[in-house]
């Protein structure tokens, strides 16, 4: 028997955890040696340990015994990495293909409410019935594990074709992803450049988010090259851009939309939201004060000709279910409900209804 109609043979060798694909199909035989008085078969296997290895060199050995060839041996090596170190990641744009919307979340600078504004509409989206991912895209400072209470939760990952998928974190009825559930926690995050990009990219690319009506992606603050090379690779379809209502704001505001109108990227801006619009005390629900100015966000809108999508309040509430893990969007309340609006919003700009 040649090494060809062994490796032939070898396809009766399915391996039971990846859809009973066989061990040729998935690449696992690393050589064949077909000798006079013994057949060695070696196997590769990657560095994470394979649960069902002991059971495939078992059944290998038992497929080269039933076809009657000469004491059968089965050796493993192991594969440093499981793809050529030159060989770009290979990231799967079919793992996309099933996201009906890809919506940015972008700000002009941070600390803005970009991520609270993504989280709560996330919930509120999940809430109208629609099914909804977040990739947490800020690599400076990744915020998305606090403010869903999905702190420490560990993504798990399944080869899927010889390609590693993540498999999102489920709660609230969203799928969430973060670069910072692979960070330790304080950890700071110095990504720059190239790197920065590469693992954004994968974050959205690489994850398993199964059919979806929205995909948010809550992007770094400001303008720069990760925001092009995000929106062009990822697909994003269009941009929700998150601003406070100061003039100071309209500076960053008016470079972020440009960024998006430009000809390179040419994204529509679906609107504006105006967070921190007014401060309303808990103690007196009805009264609104403008400690950042007034209608700051509403000129903005009409400056540079967006929508105003929403305003959102100033209240503590907000910060403090940031903080609890427990976004505000999921309760009843006029805050709740404003998220809810601008879920329906969306919607319908997007023409889903
Ligand atoms: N409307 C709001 N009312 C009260 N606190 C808010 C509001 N929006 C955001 N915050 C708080 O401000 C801080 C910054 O918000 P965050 O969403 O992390 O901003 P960004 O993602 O733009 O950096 C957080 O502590 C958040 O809880
Ligand atoms: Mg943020």
């Amino acid at each position: 028997m040649t090494d060809k109609e062994v490796l032939q043979l070898l396809r009766e060798v399915k391996h039971p955890g990846k859809g009973s694909k066989d061990i040729v199909e998935l690449d696992m035989v690393n050589n064949i040696e077909v000798l006079a008085d013994k057949t060695v078969v070696t196997l590769a296997f990657g560095k994470k340990r394979d649960p069902l290895a002991e059971y495939l060199i078992g059944a290998t050995r038992a497929t080269l015994i039933r076809h009657g060839l000469p004491s059968p041996e089965v050796r493993t090596i192991v594969l440093e990495d499981e793809r050529p170190a030159n060989k770009p990641l290979e990231l799967g744009k079919d793992m996309i293909s099933s996201i009906k919307h890809i919506i940015g979340i972008a700000s002009g600078k941070g600390g803005v409410g970009k991520s609270t504004v993504a989280v709560n509409l996330a919930v509120a989206l999940a809430r109208s019935g629609f099914k909804v991912g977040l990739a947490d895209a800020d690599v400076y400072g990744p915020s998305i594990p606090t403010m869903t209470g999905t702190e420490g939760a560990l993504p798990m990952a399944e080869l899927v074709d010889g390609k590693e998928e993540i498999i999102p974190i489920e709660k609230y009825g969203v799928k969430w992803m973060s670069i910072g559930y692979f960070a330790k926690r304080k950890q700071a995050l110095i990504w720059r450049g190239p790197m920065a990009s590469t693992a954004l990219k994968q974050l959205v690319l690489q994850v398993n988010w199964g059919p979806l009506d929205f995909l948010l992606v809550d992007m770094p603050p400001g303008t720069g090259d990760i925001h092009l090379s995000l929106t062009q690779e990822i697909g994003i379809e269009s941009v929700i851009v998150v601003t406070t209502p100061q003039n100071v704001a309209l500076a960053d505001v008016e470079k972020c939309v440009s960024m998006f109108r430009n000809e390179s990227i040419n994204r529509p801006i679906l609107g504006i939201v105006e967070n921190m619009a007014w401060f309303t005390p808990a103690e007196h629900p009805d009264e609104k004060y403008y400690i950042f100015g007034r209608e700051g966000g509403a000129q903005m809108a009409e400056s540079l000709d967006v929508e105003l999508l929403a305003q959102i309040p100033l209240v503590q509430s907000i910060r403090e279910s940031g903080d609890a893990g427990e976004p505000l969007a999921l309760g009843s309340g006029p805050d709740a409900a404003a998220f809810l609006n601008l879920a329906g919003l969306v919607a319908e700009k997007t023409s889903i209804k």
